[in-house]
C-alpha cells in the first residue's frame, strides 16, 4: 500500500522522454484502466478523466486518458476502405464525410504498391484533419477461400502481394503522422463463428501463406499497432498466443508497437495481458477489475502489466492527439475523390474484350442491371466508410457522353426506388459485433427480372447493351454458393437475353461486374463481347467505370485471386462452412442438471467441423499454388487481366549479389496503339530436393509506368534470399536451398514471357521458434 499511496502524489506529466518516471507514478489501478478502452461504442473520453466529451463520433474506440498524469486519451477508428466516423452531429450542420476509397482487393489488383502509398496517404490525411490518431486498417487476412465475408477488405491469396501491398498501405497512412492496426492477426480466414472458430492448420502453411503476408508488412510497413484477431489458432485464441504475439511477432519480427484485440471481450483477459496483447478494444469495466485481482492475488507478474503499459504509453507519445495537434475536420475531399477515380481505374480487371469491343465511344446504350443505378463502392461492416456521394455508373456514363435508353433506366430506377422505400437505409449483418446503431452499409437489393420484349425493344433504340451484375458482403457472415458466387436465374436470363437480342443485331454487349468478389464466370463468360472487373472501387465506380468503358483510362489492373471454374474445384472448399453449418445444439444448464439428478448422462456436444474448427487440410494448396502445381483448369489465372495495348518482354537476365539476393531485370515494351501500364510478375520454381514445393511462386513484382506506343522500360525487381525459403516445419527454420532456380516472368502465373535462371551457391538458414504448434 505504501507504494500505490506514494506513486499517487508522484506527479510528471507525460513526455516523449519521461515514460519511466511516469509508469513509476501510476498506480495498479491506473495501469489495468490504461489497457483496457473506454467502452462499447464508448467514444469519450474514457473512466479516469473528469471529461465525458466525445472525440470523434462514430470512432470505434479510444484508450483512456489519466489527466493527472497528462496522459491523453487517443482515437481508433474504422478502415480500411476510408475513415469510418458519423457523418452528422447533433445540432450542427456542418457534415463529416469521409472519401470512400477502393476496397483492399482493388488495391491489391492494382499491382502498384506506390500508387497505394500515394492513396492512402490521402486517406492518413482524412485520418488525421478529422482528429482519429489510429486508423483500424489494413485488412489483411489471405484470400484462402472465395466465399470470406470479407475478402474484399483483404488484398490476395498470395502472401507476398499481400504483405508488399500492405506494407505501402501502412507506409501511406503512417506518412501522415497517425498510425494503423494491422488486422486480424491472424488466421481470421472465415467470418462463420468468427469469434469461436479454431483455425487448425499445419505449421508450414501457416507460416508461408498465413503469417508471411503479416511479417512483411509488420517488417517493412512498421505499423505502429496490430489488432489480434478473434479467432483461436491450433486451440488458443490469438490474443492469449505468447507465441504469435511475443514469439513470432516481436521477438522474431521485431515489432515494437502495440497489440490491440479486436472488438470484443473474452474471459481470458489475463492470459491476453502475459501474451503481450497490450490493449482491451473496446474495454469493458471487468477487465480492469480482473488485471488488478490477479496482480493483487499474483497470478499475474506486474512486470507483464508495466510493460503493455509502457509500450501504451510509446504509443501515445507518437499520436497526434499527444502533440495537441489542431485538426481542421475539413480534409480535402475533392482532391482525394480525384485520386479515387484514378486508383480505382488501376485496380479493375478487364477480362474479356472480344475484337476489342472496348473502348467504345459514347453513344446511345441499353444499361441493364439495378446496380448499374445503385452502385456498389464498397463492403458492408465495419469496413463500410461514410462517403459523400456514390457515383453511380448510370451517372458515370452520362457524365462521359453516354445517352441511357431512358425505358430501361425508368424501369430499373423504378425498381430501386421501391426497393429503397423497403430497405430504408442502414443495413445490420447477423452476429455482427458492433451490434446496432451505425450504419454499417447497404445490402445488395435483388435483381429483378426483365422481360424479354424490353430488351428486344431496346435493341434499334441503342448502339450497344451493358449489363451490371452486382454483389456485395461483409463482416459477419460469408457468402453462399447459390445467388452469390454463383448468378441468379434473372441475372442468367438477362444475360442470355441481351446478348442473343443485340448480337442478332450485331451489337455489342458489355457487362461490367461491380463486385465484392470473385464469382462465377467460366459458365457466361463467352457470351458478352467484353466483361469488366471493377470490383467495389469507391465512391467514383461510374466515373472510373467510364473512364476504362471510354479508353480514357487504359486498364491495367491483374487478378489478386485465381477465378476458379467451379467453387468446388478450390482445396478449401471441403473445410470451408460455406453451406453454413450451425453449432451442436446447446442444452440449458437447468435441464442437463435435471436430467443428471434423474441418473441421465447428456453427451457434451461435440465440435461442428467448419464452425467451431476448421481444418485447413489443403495445405500450401491455395490459389494458384494449387491449380499452376496440378495444372488445373481455371477460369481466370492469378495475375491475369488484359490491356487495350500489348505488351512484349525481353529476354529477362536475373543475377545474384554476395548477400545473396536477386535481382531480375527485363524490358518491357508497348507494342500496341495506345498508352498504358503493365504488372510484371516475377514467379520462382525452385530447384529439386529438400522440401516439397509448388510449382512456381511469385517472388516479386512491378509495374511500368504509362508506356507510349513503342517505348520501353526495364524493371528490375529484387528477391532477398530469405524470401525465396520455405518453412521446415520439422527442423522448424527457413530454408533456401542450394541449386539452380528457375525464374519465370510473367503477365499472368500461366502467361510466361521469358525465363532465366540463377544458381545459389549454399543453402542458407534462419532458425524459428517451435511455435503455434497444435495442442496436444
Ligand atoms: C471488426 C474489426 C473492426 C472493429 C472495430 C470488429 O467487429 O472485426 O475489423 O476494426 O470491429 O469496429
Amino acid at each position: 500500500m505504501a507504494t500505490l499511496a506514494s506513486a499517487a502524489f508522484a506527479q510528471p506529466k507525460l513526455r516523449e522522454d519521461n515514460i519511466d518516471e511516469v509508469l513509476a507514478a501510476m498506480t495498479l489501478e491506473e495501469k489495468a484502466t490504461l489497457v483496457v478502452g473506454s467502452g462499447w461504442g464508448s467514444m469519450n473520453a474514457g473512466s479516469m478523466t473528469a471529461s465525458t466529451k466525445v472525440l470523434v463520433p462514430g470512432a470505434a474506440g479510444t484508450t483512456v486518458a489519466i489527466d493527472r498524469l497528462g496522459i491523453p486519451p487517443t482515437v481508433l477508428s474504422d478502415g480500411p476502405a476510408g475513415l469510418r466516423i458519423d457523418p452528422r452531429r447533433e445540432g450542427e450542420d456542418k457534415t463529416y464525410f469521409c472519401t470512400g476509397f477502393p476496397v483492399g482487393t482493388v488495391l491489391a489488383c492494382s499491382w502498384n504498391a506506390p500508387l497505394v502509398e500515394e492513396l492512402t496517404a490521402a486517406m492518413g490525411n482524412e485520418v488525421l484533419e478529422y482528429g482519429a490518431d489510429v486508423l483500424l486498417a489494413p485488412g489483411m487476412n489471405l484470400h484462402r477461400n472465395p466465399l470470406c465475408g470479407r475478402n474484399f477488405e483483404y488484398f490476395s491469396e498470395d502472401p507476398l502481394l499481400s504483405g508488399k501491398i500492405s506494407a505501402a498501405y501502412v507506409r501511406g497512412i503512417q506518412s501522415q503522422g497517425v498510425g494503423v492496426s494491422v488486422k486480424h492477426f491472424a488466421f481470421n480466414d472465415q467470418e462463420i463463428n468468427r469469434m469461436e472458430n479454431d483455425a487448425q492448420i499445419p505449421v508450414r502453411a501457416l507460416r508461408e501463406l498465413y503469417l508471411r503476408n503479416f511479417e512483411i508488412a509488420v517488417r517493412e510497413g512498421k505499423p505502429w499497432t496490430v489488432m489480434s484477431s478473434y479467432n483461436k489458432v491450433n486451440g488458443t485464441y490469438t490474443q492469449q498466443s505468447h507465441d504469435l504475439l511475443t514469439g513470432v511477432l516481436r521477438d522474431e519480427w521485431g515489432f515494437d508497437g502495440i497489440v490491440m484485440t479486436d472488438w470484443g471481450t473474452k474471459d481470458g483477459t489475463v492470459a491476453a495481458v502475459q501474451a503481450g496483447n497490450d490493449l482491451m478494444e473496446p474495454g469493458m469495466p471487468v477487465e480492469t477489475k480482473r488485471i488488478v485481482a490477479a496482480v493483487n492475488d499474483g497470478s499475474l507478474d506486474v512486470a507483464d502489466l508495466d510493460r503493455n503499459v509502457r509500450r501504451i504509453l510509446e504509443y501515445i507519445v507518437k499520436t497526434p492527439r499527444f502533440s495537441g495537434y489542431k485538426y481542421s475536420d475539413n480534409p480535402d475531399l475533392e482532391a482525394h475523390a480525384a485520386l479515387v477515380r484514378k486508383a480505382a481505374a488501376e485496380g479493375m480487371v478487364l477480362l474479356e474484350n472480344k475484337g476489342g469491343a472496348l473502348p467504345m465511344a459514347a453513344g446511345k446504350v441499353a444499361l441493364f442491371g439495378l446496380n448499374a443505378y445503385k452502385s456498389i463502392a464498397g463492403g458492408t461492416g465495419s469496413g463500410n466508410v461514410n462517403k459523400p456521394y456514390i457515383r453511380h455508373i448510370s451517372e458515370g456514363l452520362e457524365n462521359a457522353g453516354f445517352t441511357l435508353d431512358p425505358v430501361v433506366a425508368n424501369i430499373y430506377k423504378t425498381w430501386r426506388d421501391y426497393q429503397n422505400a423497403e430497405d430504408a437505409g442502414a443495413h445490420f449483418l447477423p452476429g455482427n459485433a458492433l451490434g446496432g446503431g451505425l450504419t454499417l452499409g447497404e445490402g445488395v437489393m435483388p435483381e429483378m427480372a426483365v422481360r424479354q420484349e424490353v430488351i428486344k425493344n431496346s435493341v434499334q433504340r441503342n448502339d450497344a447493351a451493358v449489363v451490371v451484375i452486382g454483389r456485395n458482403a461483409g463482416e459477419g457472415d460469408d457468402r453462399t454458393l447459390e445467388g452469390d458466387f454463383d448468378l441468379t436465374s434473372e441475372e442468367r436470363n438477362l444475360l442470355t437475353g441481351v446478348c442473343n437480342l443485340y448480337h442478332q443485331a450485331g451489337k455489342k454487349v458489355i457487362v461490367v461486374l461491380n463486385v465484392g468478389g470473385v464469382v462465377e464466370t467460366a459458365s457466361w463468360k463467352s457470351l458478352p463481347d467484353a466483361i469488366l472487373l471493377a470490383w467495389t472501387p469507391g465512391q467514383e465506380v461510374g466515373a472510373s467505370v467510364a473512364d476504362i468503358l471510354t479508353g480514357a483510362s487504359n486498364p491495367s489492373g491483374k487478378l489478386s485471386m485465381t477465378f476458379p471454374v467451379n467453387y468446388l474445384d478450390i482445396p478449401s472448399s471441403a473445410n470451408f462452412p460455406y453451406y453454413k453449418p450451425e453449432h451442436g445444439q446447446l442444452i440449458p444448464a437447468e435441464y442437463i442438471a435435471l436430467a443428471e439428478e434423474m441418473g441421465y448422462k447428456i453427451p457434451e456436444p461435440q465440435p461442428v467441423k467448419d464452425y467451431d474448427y476448421t481444418a485447413y487440410e489443403e495445405g500450401l494448396n491455395v490459389g494458384y499454388r494449387y491449380f499452376n502445381t496440378k495444372n488445373a483448369e481455371v477460369s481466370y489465372p492469378f495475375g491475369y487481366g488484359l490491356s487495350y495495348t500489348a505488351f512484349e518482354y525481353g529476354k529477362p537476365v536475373a543475377k545474384v549479389a554476395s548477400d545473396g539476393s536477386v535481382s531480375v531485370s527485363v524490358s518491357v515494351r508497348n507494342v500496341g496503339g495506345v498508352a498504358g501500364k503493365e504488372a510484371v510478375q516475377v514467379y520462382v520454381a525452385a530447384p529439386d530436393g529438400g522440401l516439397q514445393k509448388p510449382a512456381c511462386e511469385l517472388k516479386a513484382f512491378g509495374k511500368t509506368r504509362e508506356l507510349a506506343p513503342g517505348e520501353s522500360e526495364t524493371l528490375t525487381m529484387k528477391v532477398t534470399s530469405y524470401e525465396l525459403a520455405s518453412f521446415n516445419s520439422e527442423a522448424s527454420e527457413w530454408q533456401t536451398a542450394a541449386g539452380t532456380y528457375k525464374v519465370l516472368v510473367g503477365a499472368s502465373v500461366e502467361d510466361i514471357r521469358g525465363e532465366a535462371s540463377f544458381k545459389m551457391a549454399k543453402a542458407q538458414s534462419w532458425p524459428a521458434g517451435r511455435l503455434l504448434l497444435p495442442k496436444e
